[in-house]
């Protein structure tokens, strides 16, 4: 099976580090054309110069997901220079903490930041998806969909909202050649995997190697996830072989999760 993005332009958000980063690098390989977004102009320059293509064919957008309007500047700019096949949504995660310490305003950033920067996204996006006949729209969550992780109440609360969202439109869009589905990473060798791990040290008076070692044993497969492997799962759902795949949540978890 050979899987191929020739031909398409693909939009990654987060892509300064990370997942993201990641992701950028296998639909870069796949042949596809990027526009990079984050925050970090400098990060997401050099991200570009290390993929197949370089500068010269991947372009960047400094944007913070959290402002709506620039948001909505930003993707229709992209919309009105030539279609997007590809949309790859990915941001930070929330802070740390329990649902009941989470402030209105912490809720109220991470659906800004998760579901209206998205939605947003989407809206300017698939008018063009539409056209071509070809729309893929990834949203990295986390596995908190299908099982709360305690200590992530914003986290957990937000990631569902974007599934419910995803599973929604998935059936709107599914007969204009669009799917839109989910994938969930289980625990993946980033910095937001290091600040949590920090954070459980810091609550449970326990060293941050001892963490790593009670989550490592969590999980089936006995290790981390690397970026790419959550990146590779991506990169199918962005295929042309992953048509009649739509509105689902993909674990890569390393068999962590113990439900259905
Ligand atoms: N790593 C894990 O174990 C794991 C597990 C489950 C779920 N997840 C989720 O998967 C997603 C990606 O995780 P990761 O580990 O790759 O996270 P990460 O290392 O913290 O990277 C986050 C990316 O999002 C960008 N970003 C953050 N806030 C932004 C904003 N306001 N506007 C624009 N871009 C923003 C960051 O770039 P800038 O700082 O340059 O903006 C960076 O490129 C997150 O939602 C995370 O919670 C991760």
């Amino acid at each position: 099976m050979h899987l191929s993005l020739e031909g398409r332009r693909a939009v990654v958000c987060g892509a300064s580090r990370g997942i993201g980063k990641a992701i950028a690098g296998v639909l870069a390989e796949m042949g596809a054309e990027l526009i990079l977004v984050a925050r970090d102009e400098a990060a997401l320059a050099a991200v570009a110069e290390g993929l197949p293509g370089g500068r010269e064919r991947h372009g960047i957008r400094a944007l913070d997901l959290l402002d709506t309007a620039a948001v909505k500047t930003c993707f229709s700019e992209m919309a009105a220079q030539a279609p997007v096949h590809v949309l790859i949504n990915n941001t930070g995660g929330p802070a740390a903490g329990t649902a009941f310490d989470g402030k209105p305003e912490d809720y109220e950033r991470a659906f800004r930041q998760h579901v209206v920067a998205a939605q947003v996204a989407a809206q300017a996006l698939v008018p063009g998806m539409r056209k071509a006949g070809y729309g893929r729209i990834i949203n990295i969550t986390s596995t908190s969909v299908k099982e709360p992780i305690p200590g992530l109440g914003v986290s957990n609360t937000i990631r569902a909202a974007v599934a419910s969202w995803a599973k929604t439109l998935s059936r709107e869009l599914a007969s204009q050649g669009i799917t839109v589905n989910n994938v969930l990473p289980g625990f993946t060798s980033t910095e937001r995997l290091d600040y949590l791990f920090r954070q459980r040290a810091q609550h449970s008076g326990n060293e941050v190697e001892e963490v790593e070692r009670a989550a490592i044993a969590q999980v089936p497969a006995g290790r981390f996830a690397r970026p790419e492997e959550i990146a590779w799962a991506v990169g199918f759902l962005a295929s042309p072989q992953a048509a009649y795949i739509s509105g689902i949540n993909v674990p890569v978890d390393g068999g962590r999760m113990a439900s259905l």
